[in-house]
């Protein structure tokens, strides 16, 4: 059993991205600027946008943090996002998801424009996602996952790839991206979800299983054959009195029990996560230098 250690693999991309950000400014040419935005208090997005922010600043690249109120109203996001939009200093803008209840997640995603939806949610950007075409902004964490297999030297091509979830952000684009004629890709596809029958037989025919549904500790070992690739997706905090945090970090699979069985498997925290950011200033770097 191996672990594809994420942290590394995503420190490597992220070191050719510095190097590059590097020689533009020092060629005078513009570096990229990333846009976050955060509405309310949610701990784990307060952490995901400070460490998405943190990275630009390591890397180079500018970053704009804004942070709105919980009942910030939806007119006022859609205002700022229209002003991103046409502040020529921003390259990417995103939200970070899920938003309140009283604003529309579909308006806000769709407000963005294309050319600068770095998190590759806008209908148009999953669209050309789907038809495989080069210019489309993919899904951080999908195009993260990917990465990770492609760095990893992961045979993917004729597999029976297993997706467990179906969300707009990781589960569907990632069965499209595993589906593509391409290299990761090239895989016999099944995606799974709550309403699934047999799903332990299928999942037990997997090559490869990608665990995106957001339940603690659900893939066990009787759901994994020998030599399986595991990609964990999920990341639950876990009340913890004897951290510092107060909590821990478990993904979606048993990873004591599953390990010992796979040929490849993420760790949680340090898998799929340092590949979603990597991912992400890997489509801002794009949105920035396709402008040259
Ligand atoms: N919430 C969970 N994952 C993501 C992501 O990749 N981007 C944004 N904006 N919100 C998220």
């Amino acid at each position: 059993m191996q672990i594809l250690d994420g942290k590394k693999t995503a420190k490597t991309i992220l070191n050719t991205i510095k190097i590059d950000v590097a020689q533009r400014a020092t060629t005078g040419k513009k570096v990229p600027h990333l846009a976050a935005i955060l509405v309310g208090a949610n701990g784990a997005s307060q952490t995901y946008v400070n460490s998405k922010v943190r990275t630009c600043n390591e890397i180079g690249f500018n970053s704009t943090m804004i942070e709105y109120e919980e009942d910030i109203s939806e007119m006022k996001l859609l205002d700022k996002i229209q002003e991103l939009n046409e502040d020529l200093s921003v390259d990417g803008i995103l939200v970070q998801l899920p938003l309140p209840a009283h604003i529309s997640e579909k308006k806000v995603i769709e407000a963005i424009a294309v050319a600068k939806d770095v998190d590759g949610f806008h209908p148009e950007n999953i669209g050309r996602m789907i038809m495989g075409e080069e210019e489309a902004f993919v899904p951080a964490t999908p195009y993260g996952i990917m990465l990770l297999l492609e760095h990893n030297n992961i045979t993917t091509k004729g597999k029976h790839a297993v997706v467990l979830g179906r969300s707009n952000i990781v589960g569907r684009p990632m069965s499209i991206l595993l589906s593509n004629n391409s290299n990761p890709g090239n895989c016999t596809v099944t995606v799974c979800h709550s309403k699934t029958e047999n799903l332990n037989e299928i999942c037990s025919q997997a090559d490869i299983i990608v665990a995106a549904i957001g339940q603690a500790e659900f893939l066990q070992p009787e759901m994994v054959k020998d030599g399986a690739v595991v990609i964990d997706v999920g990341i639950t905090r876990i009340p913890d009195d004897s951290k510092k945090s107060g909590y821990r970090l478990v993904g979606d699979v048993d990873f004591d029990k599953v390990a010992p069985k796979c040929s490849f498997i993420t760790p949680v925290p340090g898998g799929v996560g340092p590949m979603t950011i990597a991912a992400l200033m890997k489509n801002t770097y794009k949105s920035c230098t396709e402008k040259d």
